[in-house]
């Protein structure tokens, strides 16, 4: 156990933890159903993560009735379908076609998800807002996506972040009720995971992607 000299934390864990928290797809249960309770922990976590102001304004919605899933589904396909079907043509990597594949089968499947979680803020950033404004708007929302999917993960339960649905934005709001006043960030896919590991992903090493001082100046 790598445990931090002064934290106590063990690094091992908590490391392995962000790294190993995937986008789940294929490997989402779609025969088990997640209780609200797990659910509502996950959320509690999500909203601990870092947000402009200090101010909540962040809203959750978990979508589990069946009519309703399948009308998103049918949004989430209309877009999904032709992007992963143009990107399958010019991207034919290796790596992009595993994801192609199986952003493909959530596309298939959305609907039998045992939950969305959709992801909210109460007010929409003006168009035409500088890029702080944007930045602030949705680096106080979707750092808590992520900490509801790590949350999630540790619990056994795994989750895929999509956006395709937001072109039907408005669409999916009028379906669920939602004021136009609101922003939709994100729809997580939610289901316990089958299988019990998940494998890092290959990335450059971070002093590749790290310069010091200066635009391109390697860290030593
Ligand atoms: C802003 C954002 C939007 C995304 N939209 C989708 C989506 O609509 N559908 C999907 O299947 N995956 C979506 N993803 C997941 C990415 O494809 C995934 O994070 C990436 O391939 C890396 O895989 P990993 O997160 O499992 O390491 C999205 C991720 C982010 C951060």
């Amino acid at each position: 156990m790598a445990q931090h000299p002064t934290t106590g934390f063990d690094l091992e864990q908590t490391d392995l933890l962000l790294k190993t928290t995937k986008q789940v797809r294929k490997r989402l249960d779609l025969t088990r159903s997640v209780p609200y309770e797990e659910l509502l922990e996950c959320i509690d976590v999500a909203n601990h993560a870092p947000m402009g102001g200090n101010l909540e304004r962040n809203r959750w919605m978990i979508i589990d009735d069946a009519d309703t899933k399948a009308e998103i589904a049918e949004y989430f396909a209309a877009v999904g379908r032709p992007y992963l079907a143009m990107n399958a043509e010019v991207r034919a990597d290796d790596r992009s076609t595993k994801v192609i594949d199986s952003a493909t089968f959530l596309v298939d499947h959305l609907h039998e998800v045992p939950a969305l979680v959709l992801a909210m803020r109460l007010d929409r950033v003006p168009d035409g807002s500088s890029t702080g404004a944007y930045a602030g708007y949705y680096g106080s929302v979707l750092p808590g996506v992520w900490s509801f999917q790590l949350a999630a993960r540790s619990r056994g339960i795994g989750s895929a972040w999509t956006t395709f649905h937001l072109e039907h934005e408005a669409a999916v709001a009028e379906l669920l009720g939602i004021p136009p006043t609101v922003t939709q960030v994100c729809l997580l896919a939610v289901g316990y995971y089958t299988g019990d590991s998940f494998t890092p992903a290959p990335r450059r090493p971070a002093a590749d992607v790290t310069y010091l001082n200066r635009w391109k100046q390697p860290v030593q």
